[in-house]
């Protein structure tokens, strides 16, 4: 069976319902309010569980109620909770507001998070067993640059979401496999505003490349071959929250699996697409029947 081991955050996601987003200054009544588990790590390692891949997640959280109802949650679907420590003071939190066109703005508060800044004593053996290592950059670059470079000494693949959009080291990008940004993170690290041309840069630097391209799709580019444009099933989004980390989690499963690539990017796109007709980031991922009914060739 595929091993897919995730280094990365763990958020309780605090999240209000809006028609629209309050802007500076303004006051505006939410329709509802949910708690639920997310955070750029849990959703990818919940997204690959439920794709159908064994999943270990190493990563903190905090010793209040958040950080107990995160590892059930990773537990309930299957993800493999050895490796994830409980520290001292609070669960990593993220202040979300969703609009009713289902798009998002979000304050994450690191909590726990922030203490992974070093892989622990047993990281490097999950690691080592993976067929890929997934990473985001919601913990410290430390840790995710040490966890990238135990899975280069172990031959395992390594891919990085480089969310949300900061400057990345060197090291960490010449450390990646395969590099997924959005089009916003795509022209964060490249300074080009064309998603295609930011991708044609980040070539120099990694060598391959897959930029979420929202409802549209994504663009798949890869050294010495031609850019491949795979579409998105036209749906209508209730909460975008995290379907760019169920894109990734499913990805991950298929390219694992050695489905070809245009086919795996349509499976992670059927993923996608399942999530964001749904509230919530983990609550809304799909099963791996579901992708595959959902699924066209
Ligand atoms: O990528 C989506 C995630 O970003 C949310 O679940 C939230 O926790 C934020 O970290
Ligand atoms: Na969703």
């Amino acid at each position: 069976m595929t091993h897919i081991a995730v280094l990365g955050s763990m958020n309780m996601d605090l999240v209000a319902y809006v028609d629209k987003a309050p802007q500076r200054g303004e006051t505006v009544t939410g329709r509802e309010f949910h708690t639920i588990p997310g955070g750029k790590g849990a959703n990818q390692a919940i997204a690959a569980a439920r794709a159908g891949a064994t999943v270990s997640m190493i990563g903190a959280v905090g010793n209040d109620g958040y950080g107990v109802r995160l590892r059930d949650t990773l537990e309930h679907s299957g993800v493999d909770t050895d490796f994830l420590r409980t520290v001292e003071g609070a669960s990593g939190t993220a202040h979300i507001v969703v609009d009713d066109e289902g798009g998002n703005s979000i304050v994450v508060v690191p909590g726990a998070n922030g203490t992974v800044d070093h892989l622990s004593p047993g990281d490097e053996s999950v690691i080592a067993t993976a067929d890929a290592l997934l990473l985001q950059l919601e913990i410290p670059q430390a840790a995710v640059l040490a966890g990238a470079a135990a899975a280069r000494r172990h031959g395992v693949r390594t891919v990085l979401t480089p969310a949300p959009a900061q400057p990345i080291a060197p090291e960490l990008l010449a450390a990646t496999d395969l590099l997924v940004p959005n089009e916003f993170e795509a022209v964060t690290l490249t300074g080009r505003t064309d998603p295609r041309e930011a991708a044609a840069a980040l070539l120099d630097l990694v060598p391959e490349v897959v930029v979420t391209l929202g409802a549209t799709g994504s663009l798949y580019l890869a050294r010495g071959t031609e850019p491949l444009v795979v579409p998105a099933p036209r749906v209508r989004a209730v909460d975008s929250t995290g379907a760019g980390d169920t894109f990734v989690g499913a990805l991950a499963v298929a390219l694992a699996e050695e489905k070809p690539v245009r086919e795996a990017l349509s499976w992670a796109a059927a993923a996608a697409a399942l999530s964001v007709q749904r509230v919530g980031a983990t609550a809304s991922m799909p099963y791996r029947q579901e992708i595959e009914a959902q699924y066209t060739a």
